[in-house]
C-alpha cells in the first residue's frame, strides 16, 4: 500500500520543508517511487528542487485543487528521478477560493486516489498553518510526520498539534501520526538534550530514534538545488537523513 505522509507543524521553520526533500530523495536512493506535494504557497520545495514555481503556475498543485486540471497534468518528472506537483505563490488565495466549496476537505484525497498506486510514497510538505490546504493534505494522508525543532516552547506546540490532528481524524480513520522526529537539534545546548528526553516521555514509540543535527550543509543544499546526500554525501546531515529514512522504511515491515 502507498504510504501517503503529511510532513505538517503549524509552527515555521521546524524543517518541514528540508525534511520533505531529504526524505524523499533518501527514500529514491533505496529504489522507492516518490511523488513530493508542495501544499505552500511559499513554494519553497518547489525552488528547493530548481523549479521555477512561475513556469509551472498553470499546471501545479493550484489547478488540482481548483479542480481545473486532472491531477497526472501537474506531474513533473525531475531529473533527479523523483516526482514532484509544483507549488507558486497563487496558492494562497486557492486557500480563500475553496472555502465555499462543499467537500472542500477532500478534494486533493480525490484526486490522490487515482494516481496513488503509481508510487510507494507520496510525501506532503505542509505549510506553517492549519488552512485548508493542510487539512486537504491530511484528509488524502495516511500518516502524519512532525519535524519538531529543537527549543524551548517547540514541545507545548507539539501538544496542541497532536490533539488537533486527532480531531480531524473524524474525517479521515486512516490517519495515524506515525512519527515525530527532532530537527535542528545542538548537541551544545543543554536545552536540546531535554527537548528530546521529554518527547521520548511523552510520545515514547512514536518518536523516532533518529535526531536531525543542525548542519550548515543542510541549510546549504537547497541552494545548490540538491538534496543532502548529493551535495554532501558525507556530512553529518546524510548521515541523519540517512537514518532517519532507514527508519521509515523499517516502519514498512510492521504495517
Ligand atoms: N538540520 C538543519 N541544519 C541547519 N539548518 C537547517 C536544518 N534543517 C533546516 N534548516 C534550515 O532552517 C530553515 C527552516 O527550514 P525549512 O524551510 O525546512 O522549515 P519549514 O518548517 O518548512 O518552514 P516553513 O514553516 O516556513 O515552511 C531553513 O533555512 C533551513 O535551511
Ligand atoms: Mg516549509
Amino acid at each position: 500500500m502507498t504510504r501517503i505522509i503529511a510532513l505538517t507543524n503549524n509552527k515555521g521553520g521546524v524543517a518541514k520543508t528540508t525534511s520533505t526533500l531529504n526524505i524523499a530523495s533518501g527514500l529514491k536512493n533505496h529504489g522507492k517511487r516518490v511523488l513530493m506535494i508542495d501544499l505552500d504557497s511559499q513554494a519553497s520545495l518547489t525552488i528547493s528542487l530548481g523549479v521555477q514555481p512561475e513556469q509551472f503556475k498553470n499546471n501545479s498543485i493550484v489547478q488540482v485543487l481548483e479542480e481545473t486540471l486532472d491531477i497526472t497534468q501537474t506531474i513533473l518528472k525531475l531529473n533527479n528521478g523523483l516526482y514532484l506537483i509544483a507549488s507558486n505563490m497563487y496558492l494562497k488565495e486557492t486557500n480563500n477560493k475553496i472555502a465555499n466549496k462543499h467537500f472542500k476537505e477532500f478534494i486533493l484525497k480525490k484526486q490522490i486516489d487515482k494516481i496513488k498506486d503509481n508510487f510507494d510514497y507520496i510525501l506532503l510538505d505542509c505549510p506553517p498553518s492549519i488552512n485548508n490546504l493542510t487539512i486537504n493534505g491530511l484528509m488524502a494522508s495516511n500518516e502524519v510526520f512532525i519535524p519538531i525543532a529543537s527549543e524551548y516552547l517547540a514541545l507545548t506546540g507539539a501538544g496542541q498539534l497532536i490533539d488537533e490532528i486527532n480531531e480531524l481524524r473524524e474525517g479521515n480513520n486512516d490517519l495515524k501520526i506515525t512519527g515525530l522526529f527532532v530537527t535542528r537539534y545542538d548537541g551544545r545546548r543543554n536545552l536540546d538534550s531535554q527537548v528530546y528526553e521529554v518527547l521520548k516521555e511523552q510520545y515514547n514509540d512514536l518518536v523516532f530514534n533518529t535526531i536531525i543535527n543542525t548542519n550548515v550543509a543542510v541549510a546549504e543544499a537547497p541552494s545548490h538545488q540538491k538534496d543532502i546526500f548529493t551535495y554532501a554525501p558525507n556530512s553529518q546531515g546524510a548521515i541523519d537523513y540517512e537514518n532517519l529514512v532507514k527508519e521509515i522504511l523499517k516502519m514498512e515491515v510492521k504495517k
